[in-house]
């Protein structure tokens, strides 16, 4: 089973949207998806319950009482996880998944606890022993301004403790369309073709990535 956590400690970066797009992409390609939302806010499993019956479906896997139904049949695993997550949660995450996507916002702010984040789980994935891949992508960025440009500059950049690139997939703009999609249950490769052209594009290298070996534990 392919299992891909969407996670960033930090509130309102991206993870649902990021995880249901995600989510709605293998959905697409005739997986057999599941969508596992673990955080009590449920913005996921909300919009599992009005995506429309006629659309592919993805099945939803909401947290009950701390532990998971994941159907035995699911061949996409997908976890979309809450902000300020304990180190135990974090934990059983990164040994769930093979795959983590980190979505990161164009402010300072978030860039620095960006920055942080980053430290403290390299210290307990070096603890953990854990071959989870990991990636991050710039979400709701304005293009042009130079806080985007920093911050592509900077996710370019990032070396980890072991002398390692952190891949940088992507920059997603900032745009209407993942809010329309959200509301109606769909994602945006769901939404008209001509309106959502250059989104498209913008996910082409995270998808192509997720697609791939280069995304999958090394053996
Ligand atoms: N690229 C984007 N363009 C426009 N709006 C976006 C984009 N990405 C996310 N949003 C919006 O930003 C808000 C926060 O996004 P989302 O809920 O996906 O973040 P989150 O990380 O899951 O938040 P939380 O930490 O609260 O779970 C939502 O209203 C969502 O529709
Ligand atoms: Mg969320």
């Amino acid at each position: 089973m392919r299992s891909i956590v969407v996670l960033n400690p930090k509130g309102g970066c991206g993870k649902s949207t990021i995880a249901s797009n995600i989510a709605a992409f293998f959905a697409l390609q005739g997986k057999i998806v599941t969508l596992a939302d673990c955080d009590p806010q449920g913005s996921s499993q909300d919009w599992l319950e009005i995506r429309p019956a006629s659309r592919d479906k993805i099945v939803s896997a909401p947290l009950t009482k701390n532990s998971l139904q994941i159907p035995k049949n699911t061949e996409v695993l997908i976890f979309d996880t809450p902000a300020a997550i304990d180190d135990e949660r974090l934990n059983k995450f990164l040994s769930q998944a093979q795959t983590m996507v980190m979505p990161i916002i164009a402010s300072p702010v978030d860039i620095r606890a960006a920055e942080r984040f980053i430290k403290d789980l390299f210290s307990l994935k070096g603890k953990i022993n854990n071959k989870i891949k990991i990636a991050t992508v710039a979400n709701r960025v304005r293009e042009d301004t130079l806080i985007a440009a920093k911050l592509e500059n900077y996710l370019q950049n990032l070396t980890l403790p072991n002398g390692k690139k952190l891949p940088f997939m992507t920059m997603l703009r900032q745009s209407q369309n993942y809010i329309r999609a959200a509301e109606q249950g769909l994602s945006i490769f769901e939404m008209a073709p001509h309106k959502t052209y250059y989104d498209r594009e913008q996910w082409e290298p995270l998808l192509k990535w997720l697609i791939s070996s280069k995304s999958l534990p090394s053996k």
